[in-house]
C-alpha cells in the first residue's frame, strides 16, 4: 500500500481493509430444453448470454441458410450489447431490470424487431443515446470425479494490468478501472460505449464481460468460458449454440468467431467465419463487415456426456497457454 501511495496512487489502508468478496447468485435460465448457468452482475455475461439465446430461441437456427443464421445471431448480439451498455453495472449501486432483460417475453419483442432482409442500424434502436446523461484474462473449466463443476474466469484487464507491481508485494495490479465507463459515452479500451449505470464511483465494482458458464441439456454437461474483453460473451454464445447443435469442446474452442457489440456498429469476424457468399449476403442486408486477420479468445472447455459417460476437454488452438487434460 505504502509503495502504491509513494508511486502516486491514491489508495488508503481503509480501501483495502473494507474490500469484501461478494458472492452473487448466478443467472440461470432455460434455452431449448437445456439449463444455462452463468455469471451475474457485476459481470454482464450471464444477462447478455440469456438475452441473446432467448432472442435466438425464436428462430429455428438449424433450418436457416448460413447467411440468415449468422444475420440473426449478429442482430441478437447487437440488441443484447445495447442493453448491457445501457442498463448493467454493480448491483450494489444500480437497480437493473434483470428479470425483464432475461425474460422470454422481452426477447420476443426484440425478435420481432429483427428484419430478415436488413441489418438494423444500431443508431436506429432505442437506447442509442444515454438514458440518463448523467489482454490478459484466464479462463479454466473443470469437471471432477464427483461431478463438481468449475468455470473460472480471472482478469487483470489489459495484458499485465496496470503494468505495475506494488513494491515489496510481488502483486501485479490490474487496470480494471477501464471496465467502467470512465467517461460515460466514450469508448473504453474494448470499444464498449457505456453510460451512467457503469460510471465510476467509490466502492463500486466495474461491469465485466466475463461469462463463465455451465450448460446442462439432460444428457450432457458443458463448462466453458474464455478471456477476450468485450468479445467474451459472444464467444461463449457461439460455443453454447455449437453445444446445442450437438458438437463437443474441440469444435466450440476452434470454430471461427464473429462479434457485434452494438457500438461500433460493425461485425468483426475471424478468417473463415463467413464464406464469400455469406459475406456478400450479410453486406447486402447492410451489415458493416470488418474482417480481422488476428483471431481472438482462448477458450478452455470441458464436456461430460452421460450418453456414453465420457469426458472430453479442449483448449483453444489460438493460444498455447491452455491445456486440455482428461484423466
Ligand atoms: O472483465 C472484463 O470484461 C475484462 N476485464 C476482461 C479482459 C480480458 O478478457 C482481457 N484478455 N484478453
Amino acid at each position: 500500500m505504502q509503495g502504491v501511495v509513494h508511486d502516486g496512487g491514491i489508495w488508503s489502508a481503509a480501501d483495502l481493509a473494507n474490500y469484501r468478496v461478494a458472492e452473487r447468485k448466478p443467472i440461470r435460465f432455460a434455452y431449448r430444453g437445456a439449463t444455462v448457468v452463468s455469471a451475474a452482475p457485476p459481470a454482464a455475461g450471464g444477462v447478455v448470454l440469456a438475452e441473446m439465446l432467448h432472442i435466438l430461441g425464436g428462430f429455428d437456427l438449424s433450418r436457416l441458410a448460413e447467411d440468415a443464421r449468422d444475420h440473426v445471431i449478429i442482430e441478437a448480439m447487437r440488441r443484447a450489447y445495447r442493453d448491457r451498455n445501457a442498463y448493467l453495472g454493480d448491483p450494489d449501486f444500480v437497480k437493473m431490470p434483470i428479470a425483464r432483460l432475461i425474460s422470454e417475453d422481452y426477447a420476443a419483442g426484440l425478435q420481432a424487431s429483427i428484419r430478415m432482409d436488413r441489418a438494423t442500424a444500431s443508431d436506429s434502436l432505442p437506447g442509442y443515446a444515454p438514458r440518463d446523461s448523467g489482454p490478459h484474462t484466464t479462463h479454466f473449466s473443470v469437471i471432477d470425479a464427483d461431478s463438481n463443476l468449475v468455470a473460472g474466469t480471472l482478469t487483470v484487464n489489459l495484458s499485465f494490468g496496470s503494468a505495475y507491481v506494488a513494491p515489496g508485494t510481488g502483486l501485479l495490479l490490474n487496470n480494471e478501472l477501464d471496465d467502467f465507463a470512465a467517461k460515460p459515452g466514450a469508448p473504453n479500451a474494448y470499444g464498449l460505449v457505456q453510460y451512467a449505470a457503469n460510471a465510476i464511483a467509490p466502492g463500486k465494482r466495474p461491469l465485466s464481460s466475463m461469462t463463465p458458464t455451465f450448460v446442462f441439456d439432460g444428457k450432457r454437461t458443458a463448462v466453458l468460458g474464455t478471456p477476450g474483453g468485450s468479445r467474451i460473451t459472444t464467444m461463449v454464445l457461439l460455443g453454447v449454440l455449437d453445444f446445442m447443435a450437438g458438437h463437443g469442446p474441440r469444435s466450440w474452442v476452434s470454430l471461427p468467431r464473429f462479434h457485434h457489440q452494438f457500438l461500433p456498429d460493425s461485425v468483426s469476424f475471424e478468417p473463415g467465419a463467413f464464406s464469400a457468399d455469406v459475406q456478400a449476403k450479410l453486406q447486402a442486408r447492410g451489415h458493416n463487415l470488418r474482417g480481422r486477420s488476428r483471431r481472438w479468445g482462448s477458450m478452455n472447455a470441458v464436456m461430460w456426456d452421460r450418453n456414453n459417460n465420457t469426458l472430453s476437454a479442449a483448449s483453444d488452438p489460438r493460444n498455447e497457454d491452455g491445456k486440455a487434460v482428461v484423466e
